[in-house]
């Protein structure tokens, strides 16, 4: 990443994980743009940031589910030719067993986890593909691999995240932008809260902090490593997972007849 007074754009980031990351980015010498739709945290993490940093930040109040305020965040990274970062960080669980999460709460959370990070990484991409640089962060969860009775939206939205950002990864090899597909374990931050659970479904000693994750994340991005489970202690554990899909990926690819176990019982 160049530090030559860009930008990182961090959404999410009135808490937890979105305010980790703009101070880690700001101490790496970014300036920030911080999008989240309270404005008042905004306003007091940036003031803190900008007094330890001294960096420039600006903040928009902007509510990613909404059409309108997502355009508008759209624009200014389409605009700007200073924005090397960009950090979807935004999301929430909506948790619980499908049937009694409310539809709309549902829809609310692909309106964000997943619709808002797709728009906001295509409105950046035209100007990295043109510089040849930038780097996307792409927050995931370690959902994405794990379905959940309790999850089945947000297990979904994150399976998304990571497809499209492994995807994005194959689409721009030949080019110098990074992605990079963050998936974290129980992390302490509003997030249970704001997902509608009272206590969290995991236990104490699975939770980092929110700086503990982002520093680890970081790292990772700094050795290049672009799948990063932050509290994956072997990593044999996703190289077997990736030599399994690699093979599935390779005999689906064999025949478009229906497998044979299919005609075996056809009734006549
Ligand atoms: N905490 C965990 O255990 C955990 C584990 C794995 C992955 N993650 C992922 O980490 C990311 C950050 O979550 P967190 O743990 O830091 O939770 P958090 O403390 O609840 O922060 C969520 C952030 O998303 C923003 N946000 C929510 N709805 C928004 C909307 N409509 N428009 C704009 N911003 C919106 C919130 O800001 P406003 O409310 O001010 O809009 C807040 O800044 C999420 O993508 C989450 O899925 C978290």
């Amino acid at each position: 990443m160049s530090n030559h007074h860009r930008f990182a754009v961090v959404t999410g980031a009135s808490s937890g994980i979105g305010v980790a990351y703009a101070e880690r980015m700001a101490e790496r010498g970014y300036d920030l743009i911080l999008v989240a739709r309270r404005r008042d945290r905004l306003e007091d993490v940036a003031k803190r940031i900008k007094i330890k940093t001294k960096r420039a930040v600006e903040i928009v109040a902007a509510d990613l589910a909404d059409a309108k305020d997502l355009l508008r965040v759209e624009a200014l990274l389409t605009e700007r030719e200073d924005i090397d970062v960009l950090i979807n960080n935004a999301g929430l669980g909506a948790l619980g067993p499908t049937s009694k999460v409310p539809a709309d709460a549902l829809e609310n959370l692909i309106k964000i986890n997943v619709l808002a990070l797709t728009r906001l990484t295509h409105a950046v991409l035209p100007g990295f593909l043109r510089r040849n640089s930038g780097t996307i962060i792409n927050i995931a969860s370690m959902i994405a691999v794990m379905p959940t009775p309790s999850g089945a939206g947000y297990s979904g939205s994150k399976a998304y995240v990571l497809n499209f950002a492994r995807s994005l990864q194959m689409e721009l090899a030949k080019t110098s932008i990074i992605v990079q597909a963050v998936l974290p374990g129980p992390v302490r931050t509003e997030f249970f809260e704001a997902s509608g659970l009272t206590t969290a479904p995991f236990p104490d000693e699975l939770f980092m902090s929110p700086q503990e994750l982002v520093d680890t994340a970081l790292q990772a991005l700094d050795r290049r490593e672009l799948v990063c489970f932050p509290s994956l202690e072997n990593e044999v554990h996703w190289t077997t997972f990736e030599d399994a899909r690699i093979a599935l990926s390779r005999a689906l690819m064999q025949s478009g007849r229906p497998a044979t176990r299919y005609s075996e019982d056809t009734p006549s």
